[in-house]
């Protein structure tokens, strides 16, 4: 979509719909992004200081333009391609503000490598969505989608690193320990970890008792019982060949650990932000724990069936490893998947069409190459 489009419509539906939602700030940006002369402040979008913030604050406004509710819709792949930029623009401000503080120039360069280079921002992109549920503002919910990617980022370096999945590839890019050194690659996964935390307390402008909510969620998430604790079972298959039969049982629960916890908790974050009422933030985490093993169970078969060059990491890699694949055949993969994307839309149906776009991120899930 051009500004030049958004410029004629925005006349129209956009901001009048902006104002009606109570959305005036981002009507009045709306405007000064294409100098309608209807601007109720015109010299509102210029206040907003250095180009960077401004860049920023456009994909904001075209993100919002595609939201349902503003009567103007763009494809699911348009609007994760829209959370990817505006997160991939929030990281980097981050990334600079870690520089400005002091961080040595090595592990700030190999923090850049792990979290700019592309990436398919999902889990943002559930926050954000599960959030605007609720009629929270993408830019509130930007910043503990920052978060929520960051932890991911530094699960990801230490996933590939050598005692672990000893991956060279990632992104389509050299993995960090490769681009870097181990010791780099394992500092960067820290800080990243430790920089979410610290967005997530200070950044995200709600109250106290939310921001609070969040941390623990996050924590939770991320920790012992949830993706460390998944991929010290599935390391414990892949190194020591415990159990020595997993059965499926065995896989659901490592994947529910190491991948759906962190995609559970950004339908959770949303929520939360949301303040959604309990029975709906049930229905959402329910939500995002069967789209994260169903995730899982996609990324496992992408690893028998996909193309390296596409995924942008390498292939046929699963062997030792307990996935559906390994105990049951790439068939009982494929049903259970299906199962898995049939619940989750169940879980969806109290939203009505609001949640369309998590319906679609369901099936984005289940179909993606990379
Ligand atoms: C890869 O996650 C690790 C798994 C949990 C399977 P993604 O497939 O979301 O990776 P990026 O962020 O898009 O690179
Ligand atoms: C990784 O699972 C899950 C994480 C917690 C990072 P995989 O090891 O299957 O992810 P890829 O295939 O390397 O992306
Ligand atoms: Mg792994
Ligand atoms: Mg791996
Ligand atoms: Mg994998």
């Amino acid at each position: 979509m051009s500004f030049c489009r958004l410029g004629a419509w925005s006349t129209h539906a956009f901001v009048r719909r902006l104002l009606r939602l109570g959305r005036s700030m981002l009507a009045s940006i709306a405007c000064s992004v294409v100098h309608e002369p209807a601007n109720p402040r015109p010299d509102f979008w210029y206040s907003y200081g250095n180009v960077k913030k401004r860049a920023e604050l456009r994909r904001l406004v075209l993100f919002e333009a595609t939201n349902p509710e503003c009567g103007w819709s763009m494809g699911f792949n348009q609007r994760l391609n829209f959370t990817a930029q505006l997160v991939e623009s929030r990281l980097s401000g981050l990334l600079d503000g870690v520089g400005r503080a002091g961080a040595p120039e090595r592990l700030v360069a190999a923090m850049r490598h792990a979290t700019l280079a592309g990436g398919k921002r999902l889990r943002p992109f559930l926050l954000i969505e599960t959030a605007s549920l609720f009629d929270v503002p993408t830019e509130s919910a930007a910043t503990a989608a920052a978060a929520i990617e960051l932890v991911h980022c530094y699960s990801l370096i230490h996933d590939d690193l050598p005692a672990m999945d000893n991956d060279d590839l990632r992104r389509g890019r050299p993995t960090v320990h490769k681009a870097f050194d181990e010791w780099t690659a394992i500092l960067a996964g820290d800080a990243l970890l430790t920089l979410a935390f610290e967005v997530l307390a200070g950044g995200v402008p709600t109250g106290p008792a939310v921001n609070l909510a969040m941390v623990a969620s996050l924590a939770r998430a991320a920790g012992a019982a949830g993706m460390v604790g998944g991929q010290c079972l599935d390391l414990e298959a892949d190194k020591l060949g415990l159990p020595p039969r997993p059965d499926a049982a065995h896989v659901a629960r490592l994947q529910a650990m190491k991948t759906a916890a962190l995609i559970r908790c950004a339908c959770e974050l949303g929520a939360i932000l949301g303040q959604a009422r309990p029975e709906e933030q049930r229905a959402l985490e329910t939500y995002g724990a069967r789209l994260g093993v169903a995730f899982q169970i996609a990324d496992d078969l992408l690893d028998v069936e996909g193309a390296a060059t596409v995924m942008g990491k390498a292939a046929r890699k699963d062997a030792a490893k307990a996935t559906l694949n390994a105990v049951g055949g790439i068939g009982l993969a494929k049903e259970r998947l299906a199962e898995l994307a049939a619940d989750a839309v169940a879980c969806l149906a109290r939203f009505g069409d609001k949640a369309d776009v998590l319906r679609d991120a369901i099936a984005f899930t289940v179909e993606r190459e990379r």
